[in-house]
């Protein structure tokens, strides 16, 4: 079913309001009503830059200073902007609902600054950095440091995001996979869902019986699967469910 208002029908809303799991996945699309870019969007990262060159190991190792400079630049956008409504209405969905387990694929910790407690980072983040031949973890304040820096042990350092060609960390995709089989209610939001493995979870999860929601204003791969398809921003859609779901409890 395509929905394209906040006029949520009340027994979809009575059913939301009474399920015990809940399992997210967020895509960058939760975030670019905070004002970062996203990536496959006609203005998007991946129309202006070449994920080959800045997005892969073999990439990084060709050009070490071009990948740093531009992760320092988009470090420098994420700590200019804030949280967005629909990254503090997920916040207040985890206080909500006994099981809730919130998957994303963004590196800007924007779910962690609105408040969510837990967050399972399938990409990595942007924050935090390690050395590629030692392993040891570095942050850096932002901004600060322009020639890509070395480790003691002299190996380059890079940013702990998860490039193309490069395994998920394996702890978080197992919980993220766990919670898409026990979900009763799967949000995929803000994502085109085209990149694998996490654009397979909404689709586990639907295959275990969970019902499937998907909040995005464009049509995606999963829209045809989803059992609503709520064509909105996640900025309106969620506190709206979230202000319903309340109210709904609230009258009980
Ligand atoms: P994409 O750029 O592929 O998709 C973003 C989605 O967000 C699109 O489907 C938009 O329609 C939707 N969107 C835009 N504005 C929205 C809004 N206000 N509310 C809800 N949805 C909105 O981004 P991802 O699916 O996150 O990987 O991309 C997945 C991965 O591809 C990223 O994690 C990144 C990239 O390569 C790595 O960097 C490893």
């Amino acid at each position: 079913m395509i929905i394209t208002d906040t006029h949520f029908p009340d027994e979809t809303i009575e059913l939301l309001a009474g399920m015990e799991s809940i399992a997210v996945l967020t895509g960058a699309g939760i975030s670019a009503e905070s004002g970062v870019a996203t990536f496959r969007d006609k203005d998007g990262l991946w129309s202006r830059f070449n994920p080959a060159e800045l997005a892969s190991m073999d990439g990084f190792l060709a050009n070490p200073q071009l990948v740093w400079d531009w992760y320092q630049y988009r470090r420098g956008i994420i700590d200019s902007v804030q949280p967005n409504p629909g990254h503090r209405a997920l916040a207040e969905m985890e206080e909500l609902f006994p099981r809730f387990t919130l998957s994303t694929q963004n590196v800007d910790r924007l779910h962690q600054s609105a408040g969510s407690r837990k967050v399972l980072e399938l990409h990595g983040n942007i924050i935090d950095n390690f050395c590629v031949d030692c392993r040891k973890t570095f942050e850096f304040p932002t901004g600060e440091i322009e020639e890509i820096p070395r480790c003691e042990c002299g190996g380059l350092i890079r940013p702990s995001v998860v490039w193309f060609g490069e395994m998920l960390p394996e702890d978080v995709l197992r919980a993220s996979d766990m919670a898409a089989r026990q979900a009763q209610v799967y949000f995929s939001i803000g994502t085109s869902a085209e990149v694998f493995p996490a654009a397979q979870l909404p689709l586990i999860a639907q295959n275990h019986g969970a019902v499937l929601v998907e909040i995005n204003p464009h049509e995606t791969q999963l829209s045809s699967v989803a059992d609503f398809s709520l064509r909105m921003p996640a900025g309106e859609a969620l506190p709206a469910l979230v202000e319903r779901i309340k109210q709904i409890r609230a009258a009980q």
